[in-house]
């Protein structure tokens, strides 16, 4: 659970919520303090102002201190009202009351006396009734000397004010985090819900099943390329699995006929007794089958170690035309039996090889040379280089190979009718070959005119000779 992308997603996504969300709240609860404490400010500042100006006024007209008296009693509104929460007071330049107003007064009380400096100075301080007040006081200069005004107001409706604010915003936030975790779920499961149908799909194909396909139609454009590389490996999967199942019906094909020989054999030789000689032919028609199996057998397991990559190529060095020579001297006697000629030119080229392989390569394709040759014809084998490459042609004088057929010589267990009539190989050889030369980095390349003849070209890289 902790694992699925599900769990992280809500997790972040929550996280994220609650670090934007409270930052908001934050940012809005303050800005909202400074605009109730701000309005406040401006009260007091606009009331310190309009009385000094009035007392300004006033004192051109006579004396200051009974001009403040009269303006103190004339205050109106909240400022008549005994503790409203609005007051303010007149301090001579020593701090000692002049004046204030009627609902300082008629309480018989003060506020807490503040000198200022040069500037007006704002505080909270505690109010007449214990609660907190904004107080503003500023000095000002008359003729008869300096006074300072003081204007307050009660700040218990502001923090009235924020602290509702507060309880909205912490009865809020359970439920918008509720509803945004649920919000968040169903967004997740419905961004996930092609993956589930992928996962559903992929789970319904089985070994049976390998050519079902994931309808990559209906995934959405992120789960899509994981789709259709899925398809591809199902592709080939299903082209590999048909390709061993093909294999082994091949094989068993192919080991049924000498397997069929040896028991007719076997039967008729033991169904009545037989003079030596018969017992000698059958035995030797016997052994012919089991050479065949054996061969047979020989080159199913160097098919399947080739397919299995048990067989690790042994990179020596390998000097090709020593080796061509060896591979002709071997074949050199079937090929004098059937009156074939075979030739070798070229220079020395040394390459980087496994040998074993390599010898596999060059026996198959003399062997096919000479195998699938007319009687008096001729085999040239050619060594060279170019191109980084050594360069080995196999070029004989046979029955050649149609041009239909030139690609599916190299198919395992196939072979021309008219060689398949004959039953003189298995059909493995080209398919044994061209996986060789393949895993040393080569290719390899027929041309061939039924009838004239086939040439079968080797291209193997020289870059790793001598290193
Ligand atoms: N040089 C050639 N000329 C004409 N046909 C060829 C030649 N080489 C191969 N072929 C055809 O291609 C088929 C496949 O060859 P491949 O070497 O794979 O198998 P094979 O010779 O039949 O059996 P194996 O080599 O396993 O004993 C052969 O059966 C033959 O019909
Ligand atoms: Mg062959």
């Amino acid at each position: 659970m902790f694992n699925s992308i599900k769990f992280k997603l809500i997790i972040w996504t929550l996280v994220l919520f609650a670090v934007v969300f409270t930052g908001l709240e934050l940012i809005l609860y303050y800005k909202l303090e400074s605009v109730a404490i701000g309005f406040v400010d401006s009260h007091i500042s606009s009331e310190v102002g309009m009385l000094s100006s009035l007392a300004a006024t006033e004192e051109k007209h006579g004396q200051l201190v009974t001009e403040l008296y009269e303006i103190t009693g004339a205050a109106s509104g909240e400022y008549a009202e005994k503790l409203s929460g609005r007051y303010f007071q007149v301090l001579d330049h020593e701090g000692k009351l002049i004046t204030n107003s009627p609902s300082l007064y008629l309480a018989d009380a003060t506020l807490p006396v503040i000198i200022p400096a040069s500037e007006g100075v704002y505080d909270v301080v505690e109010g007449p009734t214990g609660g907190p007040i904004r107080l503003y006081s500023k000095a000002f200069e008359f003729e008869a000397g300096t006074y300072i005004f003081q204007a307050g107001d009660s700040l218990d409706d502001t923090y009235m004010l924020l602290s509702s604010f507060r309880r909205i915003i912490l009865m809020a936030y359970p439920l918008v985090f509720i509803a945004c975790a649920f919000g968040v779920f169903i967004v997740i499961r419905w961004s996930l819900a092609p993956l589930r149908l992928f996962s559903k799909k992929v789970s319904e194909i089985t070994e049976e099943k390998l050519g079902e396909r994931v309808d990559t139609g209906i995934m959405c454009a992120e789960v899509r390329p994981l789709a259709e590389s899925f398809n591809t490996m199902l592709k080939s999967l299903e082209h590999s699995f048909e390709k061993q199942k093909q294999f082994l019906s091949d094989a068993s094909h192919e080991l049924r006929t000498p397997t069929s020989i040896i028991k007719s054999y076997c039967d008729i030789t033991l169904n009545k007794s037989r003079t030596e000689d018969e017992y000698k032919a059958a035995i030797s028609k016997m052994g012919d089958a089991v050479n065949r199996m054996a061969e047979l057998i020989n080159r199913l397991l160097v098919i399947s170690r080739l397919d299995t990559k048990t067989v690790q190529l042994e990179m020596k060095p390998v000097e090709v035309m020593g080796m061509i020579k060896g591979v002709v001297r071997l074949i050199d006697v079937t090929a004098k039996n059937k009156d074939i000629d075979i030739t070798i030119t070229g220079e020395s080229v040394n390459i980087r090889a496994d040998k074993e392989g390599l010898l596999e390569v060059f026996t198959n394709l003399v062997e096919n040379g000479v195998k699938y040759n007319r009687s008096g014809g001729r085999v040239d084998v050619t060594v060279a280089s170019g191109n980084g490459n050594a360069i080995v042609t196999v070029k004989d004088t046979g029955m050649g190979i149609t041009a239909a057929e030139q690609t599916k010589v190299f198919d395992r267990f196939y072979r021309v009718d008219s060689s398949r009539e004959q039953s003189v190989g298995s059909g493995l050889g080209l398919a044994i070959v061209s996986t060789i030369v393949a895993a040393h980095g080569g290719r390899i390349e027929l041309e061939s005119i039924e009838g004239q003849g086939s040439t079968f070209t080797v291209y193997l890289p020289l870059e790793d000779a001598g290193s």
